[in-house]
Order: structure tokens, then sequence, then C-alpha cells
């Protein structure tokens, strides 16, 4: 019997949490070949942000020809993706109508529908195709966009267009039949549709009682959101294996824990909206989750702002703040701006080249956060190359400050040549001195690549290699504490207090939930692992290699310890059980040494 979390045993409310049982006992676990694709965040386009449900094909095509044209698509934002407001209804044999009265293409000679014309005009062009749908049987707009000309029309079943109940029609339809390439799959329809709600009161809408209450995450079913989504990704991986899935639960339903196991990228946080606090707040959510990203799964912020309100022409600073915190932790790059609108220097701005590289590295780190204040920030994210790092300076405030960073935070070596080349005013310089150092205008980001030496090539730490760092459990589940609670963290721990050594978080050194399991990919590369486990919990810590217990021992919480590694590919962490009260437990000082 697969490892089923307890509170799934929770009494089944209705029908959807029962079936939702069901299928997570058939589905737990990571589906093959979902980890293969999208080696890089994705990067494309969506018109949610500029024209909300007033979308139609003419908009979309306009600026699908635009990427192309201003070299946008050439410099990777290929993927073109429908947001909401598409559908007509659902036919009675359970098939989708589209709105053809804003996608004329969809209208065939037979009377039916189809998107295989769109998708195939995209793929001629050169982009792939995304379209969107719900993960319950209504839709986002059917609730927050009462007012829109494009929700679904019918009787109250024929407007019940979201996936439940026609997940495996629904994925052949669109993912085989129609050959779109991506999937973003929200989850109104399981939020929204309580029997309070407006529209199942008015009886438009029938109810369904939510698995998710936004913002009250101790009210929300995470399990059975996760069989619910993993249902739907093993659909779509019948229906056509390559393509790419978003889970748009908003960081609810604690998805970032599990969303790994089954999508390419996950909403870490609610919709962005163009101001500059919103941006950082989304920023933020994924910013936390260093350890939950890697080649195949990527935190999501949300689409990219830049062109829009706070982000528009007027703003380059913090339009190019805006992209150089997306880029810094790897994340998806989706704009959402109306490109038949966008000047040159936008365009520009998204274009640069080398800012796109540093989110788009092949070894595919989030970056971490070295310092955090409600002022600034300051990350680093190692690159694939030895020695080359990218940092980001940022200035969240309004006044102007100086943030620096000593080549020993980034562990480079002090001898030798250190270039610093700062990706927007495309400085380029050979470092003087051990420090780096910007002032900052408000909301400035200096984003910098730095090619260096590594101090020490063959000890690594665990802020040089997060990618190959997976929290395989999140351990003791803290709803009341919010989705801020972080199961695993450098630097800090699970709530957020960081774990100081000379001021500043220590990021060699991981802040864990109690009973936790963190897998480190070694890949049979490193001789040895140095570790200090330390906690109050009298439970013991229990340590696997390749799925041997190696070692099993109560934290002292000062003897490290040095573990044979040699030809070991997968070592795992299990923390001990603790209370729920304790603020988890600390594998301190980790490293991993080569020879
Ligand atoms: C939200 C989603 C947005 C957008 C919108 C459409 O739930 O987060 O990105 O897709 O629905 O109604």
């Amino acid at each position: 019997m697969p490892n089923i979390p307890a509170r799934l045993r929770k009494r089944p409310r209705h029908l959807v949490a029962r079936i939702a049982c069901v299928l997570l006992l058939t589905t737990y676990g990571a589906p093959a070949g979902a980890q293969a694709l999208s080696a890089t965040p994705p990067m494309g386009w969506n018109p949610w942000n500029a024209f909300r449900t007033e979308v139609d094909e003419a908009k979309i095509v306009a600026n699908a020809q635009l990427l192309v044209r201003s070299g946008l698509a050439e410099a990777g934002y290929r993927f073109v993706n429908i947001d909401d407001g598409w559908w007509l209804r659902r036919e009675a044999d359970g098939r989708i109508r589209i709105r053809t009265g804003i996608f004329p293409s969809a209208a065939l000679p037979d009377g039916t529908t189809s998107f295989r014309p769109f998708v195939d005009r995209l793929h001629g062009m050169g982009l792939k195709a995304g379209i969107y749908t719900d993960i319950g049987r209504n839709n986002c707009a059917q609730h927050w966009d009462r007012d829109s000309p494009n929700l679904p029309a019918g009787e109250q079943r024929e407007r019940e267009v979201g996936t439940l109940g026609y997940q495996d029609a629904d994925a052949r339809l669109f993912f085989g039949e129609w050959g779109f390439d991506y999937a973003k799959v929200d989850a109104c329809g399981i939020a929204d549709y309580g029997p309070d709600s407006v529209g199942v009161r008015d009886g438009t809408y029938r109810s369904l009682s939510p698995l998710i209450a936004r913002k009250a995450p101790a009210r929300s079913e995470p399990a059975i959101v996760e069989a619910l989504y993993a249902r739907y990704a093993r659909a779509i991986r019948t229906a056509a294996p390559g393509t790419l899935l978003e889970i748009c639960a908003w960081g609810e339903a604690e998805v970032g824990n599990w969303a790994g196991r089954y999508a390419q990228l996950w909403r870490t946080s609610s919709d962005i909206r163009s101001n500059w606090g919103s941006m950082l707040a989304n920023f933020d959510s994924a910013a936390r989750r260093t350890l939950f990203a890697g080649p195949g799964r990527w935190n999501h912020p949300d689409m990219l702002e830049v062109g829009n309100g706070d982000f528009d022409v007027t703003h380059p600073v913090e339009a190019r703040a805006h992209l150089s915190l997306w880029a810094i932790i790897a994340a998806p790059l989706i704009l959402s701006l109306d490109l038949t609108r966008a000047s040159p220097e936008l365009i520009a701005i998204l274009g640069n080249r080398e800012v796109i590289a540093i989110d788009q590295d092949p070894a595919g780190h989030q970056g971490v956060i070295l310092s955090h204040t409600a002022e600034a920030d300051i990350l680093v994210k190692p690159l694939a190359r030895l020695g080359h790092k990218a940092v980001a300076l940022v200035n969240r405030s309004t006044r102007p400050i100086t943030l620096g960073v000593d080549l020993a935070d980034l562990r480079l070596s002090p001898r030798g040549t250190t270039i610093v080349r700062d990706l927007w005013s495309k400085d380029v310089a050979a470092l003087r001195g051990t420090r780096i150092e910007r002032r900052l205008a408000p909301h400035e980001t200096a984003l910098l690549r730095i090619e260096g030496q590594a101090a020490d090539p063959d000890t690594v730490f665990p802020d040089e290699m997060p990618a190959a760092i997976a929290v395989i459990d999140a351990g003791q589940a803290m709803p009341d504490r919010g989705r801020n609670w972080i199961p695993a963290r450098l630097g800090f721990r699970p709530a957020g207090e960081p774990i100081l050594r000379n001021g500043r978080p220590d990021t060699g050194t991981l802040g864990v939930a109690s009973g936790s399991r963190v897998r480190i990919t070694l890949a049979k590369r490193f001789r040895r692992v140095e570790i200090a486990p330390a906690g109050s919990s009298g439970t013991p810590y229990t340590i696997v290699a390749d799925g041997r217990v190696v070692l099993r021992a109560k934290a002292d919480g000062r003897s490290a310890i040095r573990l044979n590694t040699a030809g070991v590919d997968k070592l795992e962490l299990q923390a001990p059980a603790g209370s729920t009260a304790d603020a988890g437990f600390l594998w301190s000082d980790l490293r991993m040494i080569r020879r």
C-alpha cells in the first residue's frame, strides 16, 4: 500500500472526495517520464493580464506574429497559450464546443468546432500552443468575471466546461486531436462553487463543496486536490506524453509540496497584479521554495506584468527588476502584455539574451536567498559552468541603497581573475578586491554574472547544487501555519526564521520540517558527505543511501558525521518526527566532497 498521508483518511465529505481517494490510491507517485519534460523553465505568452476574457483569435495571432517578428520567439518565448474565455459549452456527447464568435478558425464546414487549424497555424510559425481548463466542473470567469461576454452558454450541464468527470475525453480532444502542447489547469471549479456562492444560490451552477478554501489552508483538502491533478496528469500523459502541465492552484492546498510529481510548473501564489507590491509578494512566494525546483519542475510566481501598470515603458527600472527577479529564481517567463502596443524599449528589455540565459541556464538551479529584509534581497544562482554564478542585488524599497557581496559569500576564490558582467548596463570589468557592490536606485535590481574560480572545486555546498536536492516528503503537515510554512529551506527554518552564521542566513544548512525526507542526488560523483544533524527531538534521524539505511542516530547537536558515499546515487535525509509546535530539524554544515 503506498504511503498515504493520514489526513487523506479523513471522512470523505462528498462524492468527489470518495472518488479522489480511489484515484490517489492508484496514482500516488511520479508518473514515469514527467521529469524529462521542460528541462529549462517554459517561456511564452498568455493573453490574460492584457485582455482577461475579452480575448479573440485576432489578438492572439497578432501577438504571436509579433513574438516572431520582434525576435522574442527566437530568444525563447515560444509557447502561445490561450487562457479563460474560449469555451462555448459542453455538448450532450461530452465534447466541448469552442466559441467560434471569437475563434473563427475553429468553425469547421461540417458544423463542428476544432482548434486544430489554430494550433497548426501557430506550429507553422515555429511556435507552440497552450490551452486552459479547470480541474473542477466550472471555470474561473464563471465566478470572477460574471459580466464577461465570453462565458459558457446553455443549460446548467452545458455550462460545465471544466474537466471533472471528463478527464480522459478532454485530454484526448485537447492534446491528441487538437494538438496543444501545454495545459494550464486552473482550480476555481473546486474552490468557488460552494453552496453559498452567488452562482450556486441563484441556480446558475451546481454546488461542489470546496476542496480549496482560499487563504484558509486548514480548511482545504490537499490530498484530494492532489489526487484530482494526478488523475488529469495521467490523462494528459496517455493522450500526448510530451504535453507540459501547469497546475494553477495559486499556492493553495500545499500544491508546492506535491505538484512536482505530476507537473512541470505550478503557481505558488494568487494572481499577480501590475503593481510593485504584488510583484514582490509573488516573487517571495516562489523564492522561498528553492528546494522544490529543478529541471522539469518549476515554481511559478505567475505571468510577467512587464509592459503593464507599474512595469510599463515609463517604468523601465521596475520592468528590468521584475524580469531579473524571475530570471534569478529560474521562473517560467510567460509574457502577458499586448505586444501590438509594446515599444521597442520594452521589447529590448524582454529580449535581453544575457538575462534570459540566466533563467534558462541548463543546470536548472533556482537562485538561493543569501539575505532577505523588507528593503532588500540578495540572491545567488549557481550556473552550469564551475565558478560562474548569477547574483541579483535587489532594492525592494523606494530609497536608494547600496548592496554587495563578498567573493567568499559566493564561494569563489579571491585568487585569479573574476569578471563581473552587469547584464543591464552591459558593463564588463575585472573585479578589483574581493567585494562586489552596487549603488541601487529605488526599485532597482542589479543582475550580475560573475565569472570566477570555485574556492574549493572539490567541495560542493548545498547552495551550489539546489536542483539536486528534492523534498520527497514534506513531513508533518502544518496547515494552520499557512503557505509560508516551507518544509525544507536553505538558511531558514520552515516557519521562516533565518539560521544565522556571521549575521547572515547559513545557506550551507537545511532547515526542515520534522518527519520530512529530503533526497540529494549525488550521481556517484562524491566520495564523502559531511553533515551535522541538529534538533531537539527525542527520536532518531535516519540516513539512507540508495535505499539502504546507513545511519540511525539521535542528534546531539554537536558532532559532524562523515559518510562514505563512493558510488552512491541518491542520499536520503529523514528528519525525526517531532511535536507539532517545534521549529523543525537542521541538517547543518552539509557538504559534498568529490575527492
Ligand atoms: C485565475 C488564474 C489566472 C487566470 C484566471 C482566468 O484563477 O490564476 O491566471 O487564468 O484564473 O479566469
